[in-house]
């Protein structure tokens, strides 16, 4: 045993100090790394640069990358220390642009004193040392790597700087295809947002007079602009009526878009609906539009409007006052012109009450609104609903179905549907999976909650208090043994746990029967 101490890895800063051939192939083992473990533009950059700094200790890195219009602009800089933030602005950028014009690697030993770049910049900065490398995929340059050193001149050998220029030509390789995904993944969500077209929607279904004069309504105003506000509790139809003005309004042929605006924190949501510039903030490597620009033309539909922050409403009340947004960290104004269709399941002048809702947006919002009343108060729609969707997803699913038996049809009807036509269509989909081909839907078939719903039902609406479903289930498990045990009391008892004149109160209480047809 000996207490000397065992040597660490050596601190990554030291590595110039091995062997250069072994250095070289550390390098190159830590960038197939490095490309292989991050997909993601915005680290693979950093890391790719911070490998760089390393392999030739300079002071700060840099990757500039071009953006649609050919402009070069700074994603990832680095610097040696990792702590130390590194202002992207403050480089030779008459050496970045050079390399980048003329497609080739530049290695100056003091930027300051060469007469091919203006000094101006390199002296107010402190630079002198500067190594620039274009990036490319194949002939296309995608931008440049920067790497300088403050305090030496000559810090770069040209053993380093034609080393680099192997090393960015795996490097543009990797950026290319993580710009590729990026894009990809952008056009990916920008096309699930908005390839909705008036055959992706539902049709709805009802008999009801309260939904029909809904449905008449919403003829009446969709043809002109106004903003609607769309009321009900989860699961009521609150989206298939407003995809529904959209298709009925003149701007049918243009976008309908959703965004949820409870789901997301609040600065996300504004750089959603308002878009931002890039530069704006970390990570905003494009300019990017939001969703009024998007749906300009068409309709934006807010779901969830009761969940907004006073910051996003006044942004959202400015943009309809003045038919006009700026991106986040732009001021230049923009022209918009959309319709504003709103959703919300909580009920906003009790929202105004508490301060929580702006009562100009309400107003500005509201100027007509449909109420959807809950699926248990127009109980004619809940047959009609369920053999519908019933007939949906069986045929989907290629089987055939016989329908409901005359209980289940009544317990169906008679049960509260806290989550509306969503948890009805759900239970069909669950129902349509279970069952087999030709079979008859009855009471048992159906989820438990349901069943056990059922067994409330004592004329008194809406018992579902935690005293009613004990004696729900109490009463299921006393009538389960009795009819188990062809109603002899004493063996019934025996399975309960409980004694033969506790079961008989039971029975008293729950007004059970043997006559009398379980239900
Ligand atoms: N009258 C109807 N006819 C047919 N399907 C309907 C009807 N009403 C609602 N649905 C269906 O029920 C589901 C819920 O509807 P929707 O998403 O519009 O409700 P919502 O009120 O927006 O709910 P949430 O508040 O949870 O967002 C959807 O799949 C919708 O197609
Ligand atoms: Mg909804």
């Amino acid at each position: 045993m000996t207490d000397r101490p065992t040597p660490g890895p050596e601190p990554e800063e030291h590595l110039p100090h091995l062997p250069d051939d072994r250095q070289d192939l550390e390098t190159l083992y830590r960038l197939a790394h490095v490309v292989h473990s991050f997909q993601e533009l915005q680290p693979l950059l950093e890391n790719l640069v911070d490998l760089a700094i390393r392999h030739v200790n300079a002071e700060r890195g840099v990757i500039f990358l071009r953006d649609a219009r050919g402009d070069l602009y700074p994603t990832a800089a680095r610097s040696l220390y990792p702590s130390e933030l590194v202002d992207a602005q403050k480089v030779a950028l008459s050496v970045v642009q050079a390399a980048v014009h003329v497609k080739e690697s530049i290695l100056t030993p003091n930027v300051q004193t060469d007469p091919r770049f203006s000094s101006e910049s390199a002296i107010h900065y402190n630079i002198l040392s500067v190594m620039c490398l274009p990036l490319f995929q194949g002939e296309l340059a995608l931008g440049a790597l920067y790497l300088d050193h403050g305090k030496r001149s000559d810090a770069f050998t040209e053993r380093d700087h034609n080393f680099l220029k192997a090393f960015c030509g795996l490097a543009g390789t990797a950026i290319q295809s993580a710009v590729e995904r990026e894009r990809y993944r952008q056009e990916n969500r920008y096309l699930r947002q908005v390839a909705t077209t008036e055959a992706d929607f539902p049709e709805i279904v009802t008999n009801s007079p309260q939904i029909l004069s809904i449905l008449e309504t919403v003829d009446l105003v969709a043809a002109s602009n106004v903003s609607v506000l769309i009321s009900g509790e989860s699961g009521t139809g609150k989206e298939l009526i407003a995809h529904a003005i959209h298709f009925k309004s003149t701007r049918r042929d243009k976008k309908f878009i959703t965004q949820n605006c409870a789901s997301i924190p609040e600065t996300l949501l504004e750089s959603e609906l308002f878009g931002y510039r890039k530069g704006s903030y970390t990570g905003a490597t494009h300019d990017k539009p939001g969703l009024f620009e998007v749906a300009s033309g068409g309709t934006l539909f807010l779901d969830e409007i009761g969940d907004l922050s006073l910051s996003s409403q006044a942004k959202i009340l400015r943009a309809l006052q003045e038919g006009e947004i700026k991106r986040i960290g732009d001021n230049r104004p923009i022209k918009v012109d959309v319709r504003i269709l709103s959703a919300t399941n909580k009920d906003l002048q009790e929202q105004i009450r508490k301060g929580l809702f702006r009562e100009d947006l309400f107003y500005r919002l509201n100027v007509v609104t449909v109420k959807l009343p809950p699926l248990r108060e127009r109980r004619e729609d809940i047959a009609l609903l369920a053999r519908h969707y019933l007939g949906l997803f069986s045929a989907r699913m290629g089987k055939r179905m016989a329908g409901f038996d005359a209980e289940a049809l009544e317990v169906l009807a008679a049960y509260h549907w806290p989550g509306n036509v969503r948890q009805l269509k759900n239970e069909m989909e669950r129902l349509a999976i279970l069952l087999n081909e030709g079979e008859l839907i009855a009471t048992a078939n159906l989820a438990e909650a349901i069943q056990q719903a059922s067994l409330l039902q004592t004329g008194d609406a809406g018992a579902s208090k935690m005293k009613d479903s004990l004696d729900a289930i109490q009463r299921k498990m006393v009538l389960e043994a009795l009819q188990k045990y062809k109603w002899n009391k004493t063996r019934a008892a025996d399975d309960l746990g409980i004694t033969r004149r506790g079961l008989i109160k039971m029975i008293e209480r729950f007004d059970l029967d043997r006559r009398k047809r379980p239900r």
